[in-house]
């Protein structure tokens, strides 16, 4: 099977890639327009297109030259905050984009679709862990960018007959095991990458958006899922979609939260770095916890983490999953 993996040379697309490639029977094409990923992080041997999901004259040409039978789509902007301040150009981006490519997968019936959508579609979720069948209601325009494009999926079955699967993931973290690869966002928002910026001397402190959270030491809760355990997931959710012929969706978390705190004091240990932080106000649009069980995922996929424990690798002295992360991301900047 020929598949089109967009945004293949982003941080979680590129891991996919890598996954993807030990697997008999796929051969990958990756479409990019390099604004945030890496050609470096691109295999040699992949097939790369470098081209805009907004530019359908490109769309078309790259369809009709490789003729792909599914596609998975990792492009996006990423950022809450961005979104906050921009919503137009996360509409256009993540929607618009998005649109413009089930108009020439519909043009070149091309059937099935794997969509990396979010946690963040589900706002301030009533139920934690939250559910497979939680109801999503996002409350920045991040979240609501991808709630936006599940719903045009749906239409998109009902109407069209494309087959897909969303991947609602929680924070990827964490890096290939090779070292060759790993998350390397600019600029970077997210968290661990941030924290071990300041002990790699490449910024002051990190910052801490709100301590006055209704949490065990009131800064925010999330779920932390290994990069490569997404990718895998990718893996089996292209399987099922191409044997049972039917769309579904999953979340994909670890069932367990960090706080902020948490996560920096991990840090501070595996590092040995002071890693001094500052707390600064909220910022709008983020919910107090996020944590996903993977039930579905585990049911119908047969989907299992690899990466949850500290000891299966033999890393003491820190025997939670989030510090493996942290020790993935610090071995893969060659600390
Ligand atoms: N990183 C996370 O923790 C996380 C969590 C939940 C969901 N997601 C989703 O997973 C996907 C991948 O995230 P990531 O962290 O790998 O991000 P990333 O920025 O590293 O990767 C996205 C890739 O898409 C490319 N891209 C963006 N817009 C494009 C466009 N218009 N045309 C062509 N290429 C374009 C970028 O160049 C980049 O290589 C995104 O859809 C994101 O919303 C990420």
């Amino acid at each position: 099977m020929k598949i089109l993996v967009c945004g293949g040379a982003g941080y979680i697309g590129s891991h996919l890639v890598r996954e993807l490639s030990t697997q008999q029977g796929y051969e990958i094409i990756i479409l990019d327009n390099l604004s945030k990923g890496h050609i470096k992080s691109i295999p040699k041997g992949i097939k790369f297109e470098k081209a805009d999901i907004r530019d359908k004259t490109a769309l078309e040409r790259i369809f009709s030259k490789h003729k792909p039978d599914a596609v998975m789509h990792f492009c996006a902007s990423i950022s809450v905050g961005e979104s906050v301040a921009d919503p137009l150009g996360y509409y256009e981006n993540n929607v618009a984009g998005t649109i413009y490519l089930l108009q020439v997968m519909k043009k070149y019936n091309v059937k099935y679709f794997i969509f990396s959508s979010t946690a963040a579609i589900f706002g301030n979720p009533k139920e934690v862990p939250i559910p497979d069948n939680a109801r999503p209601e996002p409350i920045n325009p991040y979240g609501d960018t991808k709630f936006v494009v599940e719903k045009i999926l749906a239409w998109s079955e009902n109407a069209y007959g494309l087959k897909y699967i969303c991947l609602r993931y929680f924070n990827a973290c964490g890096a290939h095991e090779s070292g060759d690869i790993g998350e390397d966002h600019d600029p970077e928002t997210h968290l661990i990458p941030l924290i071990l910026q300041v002990a790699l001397g490449q910024r002051e402190s990190v910052s801490i958006f709100g301590d006055d959270y209704e949490t065990k030491d009131g800064t925010c809760v999330r779920d932390y899922i290994h990069v490569t355990d997404l990718a895998t997931a990718h893996i089996r959710a292209l399987a099922y979609l191409i044997k049972e012929n039917k769309s579904q969706s999953f979340n994909l978390g670890s069932g367990e939260g960090y706080t902020v705190k948490e996560v920096i004091n991990a840090a501070r240990n595996v590092t040995g770095h002071p890693i001094p932080d500052k707390v600064e106000d909220r910022r709008i649009g983020d919910p107090a916890i996020l944590i996903a069980g993977s039930t579905r995922a585990e049911q119908i996929l047969g989907w299992k983490r690899k990466y949850n424990t500290i000891e299966r690798y033999g890393l003491q002295p820190y025997s939670s999953t989030f510090s493996w992360f942290l020790i993935g991301h610090w071995d893969q900047r060659g600390q």
